[in-house]
């Protein structure tokens, strides 16, 4: 690509730490490796849709070494309304593809570089072929639920927050011979809860993935507390379903609803059952906000001057990943399929079975070879 080329990055979707060390690392590699002009779309998608146009340009000396330390995104965000068909106060629905193309002509954008999870890339690819424009992925969620890639930005910050949440469980539980139950975010996927539960010594970990019984919950509890231990920590994912099979749902105000509630209906439930003072505790968006992580400080680093390199390659329609140690990539379309999900023989199951953890399902516990493979 020529010295005089100019590219966007945006953030779309859910926020979470470290896209701000993103979007230094795509303006810093840009610069630093080809010379190029980069822009900071505002508010994902809509900064090139609404009039007047609304980005930011990122000088590379500009994006100084603050965007490793910020949380959220200085370039702002949006999870609402899908723009190819964007709901109307009227109730129909309106395509704003011929903007979002008019706008990046406007700008001069050879390429957009898109910060997102699977819905948001697979939207925004949409309206990049529409345009005639390249465009590039880099995954970002807590829920770290992306196909393709073993960690997205902000995962990591996420479970350490979730980790540092129980670990102060632990003394307050232990205090007042209680059992705790941490409700962490992830969504239909259960990443957060298995890898914050065992990092932090939960007695019972229940995800989406793997079905559980209050019976064997409570018996669980109990066996905990004949050891003669007088408390217990437990983590549930947000999508973890009622007994009854259905999820505890919040509707905010304009009917959207959001995964909350299953840790007070098991706290309900598990006082009496179990025999012990139950206490939920929701630990909802402190997850995603603050000071992001070393880990993902590294992964955005990566992640964004690895995206820049397939700009210049002009490799459009893939997404940078995480694969066993290496920054590599792959195409969207065996992305942007849903949710990736924690399989019932993922070695953090098979690990936090291993460890005594109940986490319901039927896992076998992990042998590990001593055989070279
Ligand atoms: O996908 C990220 C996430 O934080 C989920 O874990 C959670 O269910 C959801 O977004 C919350 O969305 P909102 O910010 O709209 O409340």
């Amino acid at each position: 690509m020529s010295v005089n080329r100019a590219i966007g990055i945006m953030t779309s979707g859910g926020d979470c730490a470290g896209l701000n060390a993103v979007v230094r690392a795509v303006a810093c590699a840009a610069h630093e490796q080809y010379g190029w002009k980069v822009y900071g779309i505002l508010d994902g998608t809509s900064g090139l849709i609404t009039r007047p146009l609304r980005y930011v340009e990122l000088g590379g000396s500009a994006m100084d070494s603050s965007c490793l330390r910020s949380g959220g995104t200085f370039l702002g965000t949006t999870s609402k309304g899908d723009p190819l068909q964007f709901p109307m106060p009227d109730g129909s629905y309106r395509d704003f593809s011929p903007e979002f193309a008019e706008g990046a002509k406007m700008l001069g954008l050879d390429a957009v570089v898109v910060v997102g999870g699977d819905g948001s890339m697979r939207i925004t690819s949409e309206l990049c072929r529409r345009a005639g424009l390249g465009m590039v992925g880099i995954p970002k969620t807590i829920d770290n639920d992306v196909h393709g890639t073993d960690y997205a930005v902000g995962f990591a910050t996420a479970v350490d927050v979730a980790t540092e949440a129980l670990d102060r469980l632990h003394s307050t539980a232990a205090s007042h011979h209680r059992a705790m139950i941490l409700e962490v975010m992830g969504r239909d996927a259960g990443y957060i809860a298995m890898t914050a539960g065992i990092a932090g010594g939960a007695d019972i970990i229940l995800v989406p993935e793997l079905p559980y019984t209050l019976e064997e919950v409570s018996h669980k509890i109990r066996a905990v507390l004949d050891t003669g231990r007088s408390h217990v920590v437990i983590v549930v994912a947000e999508g973890v379903r009622r007994e009854d099979g259905q999820s505890a749902v919040i509707t905010y105000s304009g009917g959207e609803k959001r995964y909350g509630g299953i840790g007070h209906y098991l706290a309900d439930r598990i006082a009496g059952m179990a025999g012990i003072e139950t206490r939920p505790i929701v630990l909802g968006h402190l997850q995603r906000g603050g000071i992001p992580s070393a880990r993902d400080r590294l992964i955005a680093s990566a992640f964004g001057t690895a995206a820049v390199d397939l700009v210049a390659e002009g490799a459009w329609g893939r997404m940078v990943a995480w694969k066993s140690g290496t920054v590599t990539s792959v195409p969207l379309e065996d992305v942007t399929t849903g949710a990736r999900l924690l399989a019932a023989d993922d070695v953090l199951v098979c690990t936090a079975k291993a460890l005594g953890i109940y986490t319901g399902g039927s896992a076998p516990f992990l042998k590990v070879s001593s055989a070279a493979s």
